[in-house]
């Protein structure tokens, strides 16, 4: 299932936001309405928006190609800046639109309507290579999966928060591809809900097991000996091995540690923040609160009442067993061991 893709000219873009009910493609040419639905989730997931902006600054270049060349850079810096702009945890965003700034850094010389290709494909390769990546993290991260195991995984880290395959998701679809007989535990991942609306329908439709519990379940899951394993992508890794993921994974990482099941995160090299000493320095969104007053539109807190939404948390890399990525997987000491996948 791919989230976003290139078509007759067009970004084509999932709409997150309305699934499992309704199964929406939107088509977008204009930057500005790339980065909107950014900032809205219609596609959302460090490696979705990190591909969605690398296809952004493309369609920026094609919007300003006919302007003189200095415009054209003042513009494009413009464009790089709006997208870079729309949500500030995940650094595959970063990633993407510096790849594809460094590209028209190499290519000064050239005029903006030969840019604009080079961009194009520039764009496309981050596409092709993220779905190389989660292939590839599937095949390393399937090993540490064994017959008959049940995986707890937080928020959506499957196909639908990458280009395609999935980060998380796709270690559990490679384990299951390979025969092994795994069930999965989804938290339902409030207040967004990712979990119940994006992790069920991704692994219910290609028929792995899955059963959807509430976030308040996870522990007593645990308890009960119903988990063996923890699987969840990440938004950012400092150097230290500390991960940014969605609210509520490090509750689960505390748990897991609590009753001694391997914690592994799943996530391709561009998730990693190299400059990044530790996760201390990660910058938390903070997302409107009618997120958690209302459920689809249904209001259920008090008005008035004061509420507080950080997208995402930190786990210490202290409670993490290991990190799965595209090169291998990567075990403590962190701040030793994740420096040498630069090389
Ligand atoms: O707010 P979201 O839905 O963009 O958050 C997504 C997550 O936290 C995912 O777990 C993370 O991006 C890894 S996706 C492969």
């Amino acid at each position: 299932m791919k989230p976003v893709y290139l078509e007759a000219g067009e970004l084509k873009l999932i709409d997150q936001t309305k699934l499992p009910t309704e199964f929406i493609v939107h088509s977008y040419t204009d930057y500005r309405k790339i980065a909107q639905a950014i900032v809205d989730m219609i596609v959302r997931g460090a490696p979705a928006i990190g591909v969605t902006a690398g296809y952004g600054v493309y369609f920026g270049a094609l919007e300003y190609q006919n302007e003189p060349k200095d415009v054209f850079y003042d513009k494009m810096k413009e464009v790089c800046e709006l997208l870079a702009s729309t949500r500030p945890t995940a650094v595959n965003l970063f990633w993407a639109i510096k790849r594809m700034e460094d590209v028209m850094a190499a290519n000064v010389d050239k005029e903006p309507a030969q840019l604009v290709a080079i961009l194009k494909d520039e764009a496309r390769a981050i596409c092709a290579e993220d779905i190389q990546m989660c292939r590839d993290m599937g095949k390393h991260g399937a090993e540490l999966i064994h017959q008959n195991d049940t995986i707890l995984t937080h928020c959506n880290a499957g196909a639908l928060a990458t280009a395609d395959y999935g980060t998380a998701l796709g270690v559990i679809r490679a384990a299951h591809e390979a025969g092994k007989n795994i069930s999965v535990y989804a938290d339902e991942t409030r207040p967004f809900l990712q979990g119940a609306r994006l992790t069920a329908y991704e692994l219910h439709a290609d028929g792995i097991p899955v059963t959807l519990i509430t976030d308040n379940m996870a522990g007593w899951m645990m308890k009960l000996g119903k988990i063996d394993g923890v699987i969840v992508g990440a938004d950012r890794i400092a150097a230290n091995g500390d991960v940014a993921n969605k609210i509520g994974t490090y509750s689960v990482s505390v748990l897991a540690k609590a009753h001694g099941i391997p914690m592994y995160v799943a996530a391709p090299t561009s998730t990693i923040d190299f400059a990044m000493k530790s996760g201390d320095e990660i910058v938390i969104e903070q997302r409107d609160c009618r997120e958690i007053s209302h459920i689809c539109g249904i209001q259920v807190a008090p008005d008035g009442v004061a509420m507080e939404n950080p997208a995402f948390d930190v786990t210490p890399h202290q409670n993490v067993t290991a990190i799965i990525t595209e090169k291998g997987v990567v075990y403590p000491p962190y701040d030793i061991n994740i420096p040498k996948l630069k090389e």
